[in-house]
């Protein structure tokens, strides 16, 4: 099966069970799930109930979707995403992603924890993403173009748009919630990085680490999303503390950064929803 047939596959048993057409499509990272649970929700369809979805096996990821409502925002959100170091290709990693667009999501809202390699940033901070490095892991556009979702050779310059950034900096400014900037990189973990390598991607320019997200940006850039992200930074990158890093300390940090998060993320989205379009 081309991942073309695949895609059309899973959203033709997404059509036959659900009538939705999300505005936003929210990815939820690691320990940020619980988002989802209180927005006003009309559906929820579990990743196993699609045929031929890729299913995620990570501790802490819930898989499903949950349609419905924030404030009277149409969203799809994936609580649990597919990861790279699970096992999948890199066309199924994004399939979710290019599944909410073809459910009619126009813009993809990026969440993910991640650690610091910026020694100004604090565990427990907020970082929007505004640009990335995903040169470690392999493009999720390789291989035959889907040329029903985009170009061959797709343009990434401005890869987390511009005016979304600056929604969200003013929400963030506006609830008083404190908004670190900067640029993420992707490496394929699942181990967590030596201290060389978290110096090497400081070196590279980048100000947050993690495992997941720059490879959904690409695709969704593709297909005619516009991106943003906000990263929770769960800790200092290894090297920048003496303390060996767990999957424990990761969920934990999320679990505390969550409910001014969970404010960041709801509160954005509406204004997203009010502003957006009148200031393309
Ligand atoms: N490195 C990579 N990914 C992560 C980290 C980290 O330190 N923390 C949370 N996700």
């Amino acid at each position: 099966m081309t991942p073309e047939e695949k895609l059309e596959k899973c959203y033709n048993s997404f059509k036959s069970k659900i009538d939705f057409k999300p505005y936003i499509a929210l990815i939820l990272g690691s320990g940020l799930g619980a988002l989802a649970d209180e927005i006003d929700v009309k559906y929820t369809l579990n990743y196993s109930e699609i045929e031929d979805f890729p299913l995620s096996t990570v501790q802490g990821h819930k898989g499903r979707f949950v349609f419905g409502y924030i404030e009277n925002v149409p969203v799809v959100i994936m609580q649990g995403r597919v990861h790279y170091y699970e096992g999948y290709s890199m066309q199924d990693v994004v399939l979710p992603t290019r599944l909410m667009r073809k459910m009619g999501a126009e813009i993809l809202f990026l969440t993910n924890a991640s650690g610091a390699t910026n020694p100004e940033f604090s565990a427990g901070d907020f970082m929007l993403i505004r640009d990335q490095i995903a040169n470690f892991v392999p493009s999720p556009l390789i291989g035959a173009n889907l040329d029903s979702l985009g170009t061959r050779f797709p343009d990434m310059s401005e890869i987390y748009n511009k005016k979304l950034c600056d929604i969200i900096r003013n929400t963030a400014e506006r609830i008083d919630i404190k908004l670190q900037e900067g640029t993420y990189i992707q490496l394929t973990g699942p181990n967590f990085e030596t201290p060389a390598e978290v110096r090497m991607c400081r070196l590279l320019g980048a100000d947050a680490i993690g495992m997941s997200t720059a490879c959904e940006a690409i695709a969704a850039n593709h297909c005619g999303m516009k991106v943003c992200g906000i990263s929770c930074v769960a800790n200092l990158g290894c090297g920048l503390t003496d303390k060996p890093l767990t999957h424990k300390e990761v969920m934990e940090a999320a679990d505390k950064a969550a409910p001014l998060f969970k404010k960041l993320i709801r509160t954005s989205i509406v204004d997203i929803a009010e502003q957006f379009d009148s200031c393309k």
